[in-house]
C-alpha cells in the first residue's frame, strides 16, 4: 500500500496533489518519468507523471486534473489512505544536457509535468526560460515553484487576469524571434503541444513533447498507447513518453484519446449516482 502523506488542492478544487510514500521508486525516479497506479483491487490502471521526487524522505508527488471516475474517486482519497498498488518509474526519462538556451512551456496540468523537467535543464547549466498558461488567474498551477525552476519566467492568461492576456504560444514567438533557443520543450494539452509545435517548426527549433496517450500496462506489451512518429509505430509508453514534436501525428493522438468517450461517461456517470462525496459538487 502507498500512504498519502499530505494532500493539497489547487485550481479552484480540479486539480489535486497528493504526497505519496513510495520510497523504492523516489530512489529511482527521474525527471520526465511516470507511474501506474491503482486505487483498489477493482480500480482501473491510470498513468500520472511524478511531479517531484524526494529520495531522502521517501516520497513521490502526483498532481492530477479531475477529469473522469478515477480521478474522482482519487479526489475522495484523505492524507493518511492508500493507493492500493503504484507500479514505476516508467518511460525514459527526459535527455537532460547543457545545450544553451531552453524554453519549457506548459499549459494545464501539463506544468505539473514540466516542473521537473525545467527544473533539471537548469541544474544542468542552460539558461531556462519558464512559460506557463492557463484559462484564468485561478485555473494556474505551479506558478512559485516554476519560477524558483526558471531562470526567466512569464505567466499568460487566455483572459488576462494574470500576466499576458493571451497564449503562451504568443510569448514563445516573441523569444525565438528576439534570441537563440537550442530547445523547446512543451507539455499540455495535445492542441497546445501541436501549435507549440507548428509555431517552433517555423523556427527550426527542435522541440520534445510528453505524451498522454492512452495506457494499459506502462510496459511495452499491450500496444494501446501506440503513437504514430515521423510514420513509425511508438509505444508512448517504453518509446516515450516523450518525442520530437515535429514528427508525431497529433491529430492520431486526438482521435485515440477520445476513443473511449462513451465507456468514461457511463462509468462517470455510475460513479457520482453511487458516490456521497463532496465531488459531486
Ligand atoms: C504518461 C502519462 C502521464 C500523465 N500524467 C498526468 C499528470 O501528471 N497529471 C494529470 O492530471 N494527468 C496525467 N495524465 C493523464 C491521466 O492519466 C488521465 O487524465 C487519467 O487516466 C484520467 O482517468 P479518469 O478515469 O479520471 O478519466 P476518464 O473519464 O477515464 O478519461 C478522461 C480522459 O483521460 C484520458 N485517459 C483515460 N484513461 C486513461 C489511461 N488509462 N491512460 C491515459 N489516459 C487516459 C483520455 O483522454 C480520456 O478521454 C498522464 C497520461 C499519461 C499517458
Ligand atoms: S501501455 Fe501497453 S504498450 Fe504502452
Amino acid at each position: 500500500m502507498f500512504k498519502i502523506l499530505s494532500r493539497r488542492e489547487m485550481a479552484q478544487g480540479t486539480v489535486v496533489e497528493n504526497v505519496i510514500e513510495a520510497p523504492q521508486i523516489a530512489k529511482k525516479a527521474k525527471p520526465g518519468q511516470f507511474v501506474i497506479l491503482r486505487v483498489n483491487e477493482t480500480g482501473e490502471r491510470i498513468p500520472l507523471t511524478m511531479a517531484n521526487t524526494d529520495p531522502e524522505r521517501g516520497t513521490i508527488t502526483l498532481i492530477y486534473q479531475i477529469v473522469g471516475k478515477t480521478t474522482s474517486l482519487m479526489k475522495t482519497l484523505q492524507v493518511g489512505d492508500a493507493f492500493m498498488d503504484i507500479a514505476g518509474p516508467l518511460g525514459k526519462p527526459t535527455h537532460i544536457d547543457n545545450i544553451g538556451t531552453v524554453v519549457c512551456i506548459g499549459g494545464g496540468t501539463g506544468v505539473a509535468v514540466l516542473h521537473p523537467i525545467t527544473r533539471g535543464f537548469k541544474e544542468m547549466g542552460n539558461k531556462v526560460i519558464g512559460i506557463i498558461g492557463a484559462r484564468n488567474k485561478e485555473l494556474l498551477i505551479m506558478e512559485d515553484e516554476m519560477k524558483a525552476a526558471s531562470t526567466e519566467f512569464e505567466v499568460c492568461t487566455d483572459d488576462g487576469s494574470c500576466g499576458y492576456h493571451g497564449f503562451g504560444t504568443d510569448l514563445l514567438k516573441k523569444r525565438l524571434e528576439s534570441e537563440k533557443v537550442d530547445l523547446v520543450v512543451g507539455i499540455g494539452p495535445v492542441p497546445m503541444m501541436k501549435f507549440v509545435c507548428s509555431v517552433t517548426k517555423q523556427y527550426d527549433v527542435p522541440t520534445l513533447v510528453s505524451l498522454n496517450a492512452i495506457m494499459v500496462d506502462g510496459t511495452g506489451m499491450c500496444g494501446c498507447c501506440r503513437v504514430s512518429v515521423g510514420g513509425d509505430t511508438k509505444f508512448a509508453c517504453v518509446d516515450g513518453p516523450e518525442f520530437d514534436g515535429h514528427k508525431v501525428d497529433f491529430d492520431g493522438l486526438s482521435q485515440r484519446l477520445a476513443g473511449y468517450m462513451a465507456e468514461e461517461k457511463v462509468s462517470m456517470d455510475r460513479f457520482t449516482a453511487s458516490c456521497n462525496c463532496s465531488c459531486k459538487e
